[in-house]
């Protein structure tokens, strides 16, 4: 069975509590579950893809990106509640982990709840209403609990080989806890950066640059700090080839006064 009738399946019957029979919601969630689109996921470097296979058959599908995000967990309905599903999910952590990543973060249907929850995923926020009669119920993991990876040590060399940033990222990310998110930022020959929604800290990993305040330039160099108050425009400009900084964004939105 091809990994998308899984999908397909899995999403016309096992999600009926999310849909509803409801048929705008089902055709745009079934939009993009196509031969088509799964060989473009598959293709893609930032994504992690694994089949659960019963009696030498496709039977389950999961995906997850280097972003943390997991996108996929789906099992074929005739074949629920045989461990498949904690397989798939169990093979996703592992490749987070190999990855360096300290959590994971999901919307799940309303059908998965209390499997995710099995699995140690806690409720991460309100329900999304993502489309038509669709809501999404955030979770998340920390890894480093149950890998007792604290505490959490990366080199700049490592936290590189992670990249590229994922689809929608200009920097890598690289570790969150509560509030505080660390992405790894190397722009090449130009900063497209914009003002951001929450404060933000700069420290240069590697190379030179000239930052720019809105006012004026500064040179910063391989240990420099540097904050920015949220909402305030700054970039980095003459930046030497190797130029890296780790990027800390923190607090709320809007940022601490
Ligand atoms: C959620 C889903 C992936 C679970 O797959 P599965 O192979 O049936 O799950 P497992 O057999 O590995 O279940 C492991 C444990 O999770 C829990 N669990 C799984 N499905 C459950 C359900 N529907 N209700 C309550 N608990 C559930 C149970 O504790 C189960 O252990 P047990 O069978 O020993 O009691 C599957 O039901 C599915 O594909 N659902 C539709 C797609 C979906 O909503 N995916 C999530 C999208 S974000």
């Amino acid at each position: 069975m091809h990994a998308i009738s899984v999908v397909r399946a899995s999403i016309l019957e096992l999600c009926a509590l999310d849909h509803n029979g409801d048929g705008p919601t089902l055709a745009r969630w079934l939009g993009n579950k196509t031969i088509e689109t799964f060989a473009v996921w598959l293709r893609d470097p930032n994504n992690y893809v694994v089949v659960g296979v019963l009696e030498g058959d496709v039977k389950g599908v999961g995906l997850i990106e280097k972003s943390g995000d997991l996108r996929l967990c789906y099992v074929h309905p005739d074949h629920q509640r045989r461990g498949l599903g904690r397989a798939i999910v169990d093979e996703l952590e592992k490749q987070a982990t190999r990855w360096g990543l300290c959590e994971i973060r999901l919307t799940s249907s309303a059908n998965a709840k209390t499997f995710y929850e099995r699995h140690g995923y806690v409720s991460a926020g309100q329900p999304i209403h993502e489309f038509g009669v669709l809501w999404d119920y955030p979770y998340r993991k920390q890894l480093t609990e149950t890998n007792e990876r604290w505490p959490r040590r990366i080199t700049l060399e490592e936290a590189l080989r992670q990249g590229p940033p994922p689809p929608g990222n200009q920097a890598i990310p690289i570790f969150r806890h509560g509030s505080l998110e660390v992405e790894m930022y190397a722009p090449i020959r130009t900063d497209h950066q914009k003002p951001h929604e929450r404060d933000e800290v700069y420290v240069v990993a590697r190379g030179t640059a000239l930052f720019f305040n809105g006012r004026e330039q500064r040179e910063v160099l391989p240990g420099s700090f540097i904050f920015v108050p949220a909402k305030q425009q700054h970039r980095f400009e003459s930046m030497s080839p190797d130029f890296a900084v780790w990027v800390l964004f923190y607090g709320p939105s809007g940022g601490e006064t």
